[in-house]
């Protein structure tokens, strides 16, 4: 990570992005004209700013591009964040944006008959196998995850699991796939994160970013 390298902010793509304008707007942020075409296979944009670039990666993989210090900044949600659970990573941020929940869902059909404080094993395909093993191994519970990377909701129709640990926004994926919320495991928004290394030999630059989406964050 050499002194006069180009800062490189990763950001997610999807659905966050249209939340993400406005901050990176009011932070002073214009990235080059590709970034908003959806056409674009590029992947990497100048901005306003010489000495910053964009990235555009998958929301999983902005965490691992800034702990491993190929990326200096990221905007990640704390539950990227909380599954990798990465000691390079430092999140001072709060965006105030992507607000969801993590939690457990499961049919319809099941619900009336059972006890969410009376499981003592429970197996659920989820993306966070990571935050739901040990969110359950706090409570006594032993949780066995089948890794899926989307479409989390088709697994208990077609009896891969009972349940699912899934992001909820609003509601409507589930309520489609005739599940029920039935466990809360955390709220999720994203925050801006920060590679230690980076901040430590730039801390002029790194710290002046971290102030602009600090403002940003507020201001939106
Ligand atoms: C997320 C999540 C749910 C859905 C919840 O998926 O995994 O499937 O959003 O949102 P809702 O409560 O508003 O319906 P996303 O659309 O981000 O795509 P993914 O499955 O590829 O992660």
């Amino acid at each position: 990570m050499s002194a006069n390298e180009t800062l490189v902010l990763a950001l997610p793509k999807g659905r966050i992005l249209d939340e993400l304008e406005p901050v990176l707007a009011k932070a002073d942020i214009q990235p080059e004209a590709a970034f908003h075409d959806s056409r674009s296979r590029q992947l990497r944009f100048a901005t306003n700013h010489p000495g910053l670039d964009i990235i555009r990666v998958r929301s999983f993989d902005v965490a691992t591009f800034v702990a491993f210090g190929a990326a200096h900044l990221g905007v990640a949600g704390n539950d990227v964040i909380m599954e990798f659970d990465y000691p390079e990573l430092y999140a001072p941020v709060d965006l105030d944006i992507g607000h969801c929940r993590l939690a457990v869902a499961e049919p319809k059909a099941l619900v009336k008959d059972d006890d969410p404080s009376r499981w003592s094993h429970i197996r659920v395909a989820t993306k966070y196998p990571g935050i739901t093993r040990r969110h359950f191994a706090a409570r006594g519970v032993q949780a066995e995850c089948i890794k899926l990377n989307g479409a989390m909701e088709l697994a208990p129709k077609l009896g891969l699991c009972r349940r699912i640990v899934d992001l909820v926004s609003s509601g409507k994926t589930l309520a489609a796939n005739d599940l029920v919320e039935v466990d809360h495991i955390a709220d999720i928004s994203s925050r801006l994160i920060v590679n230690r290394a980076a901040f430590k030999t730039r801390p002029r630059e790194v710290g002046d970013w971290i102030e602009r989406f600090r403002e940003a964050g507020d201001a939106v």
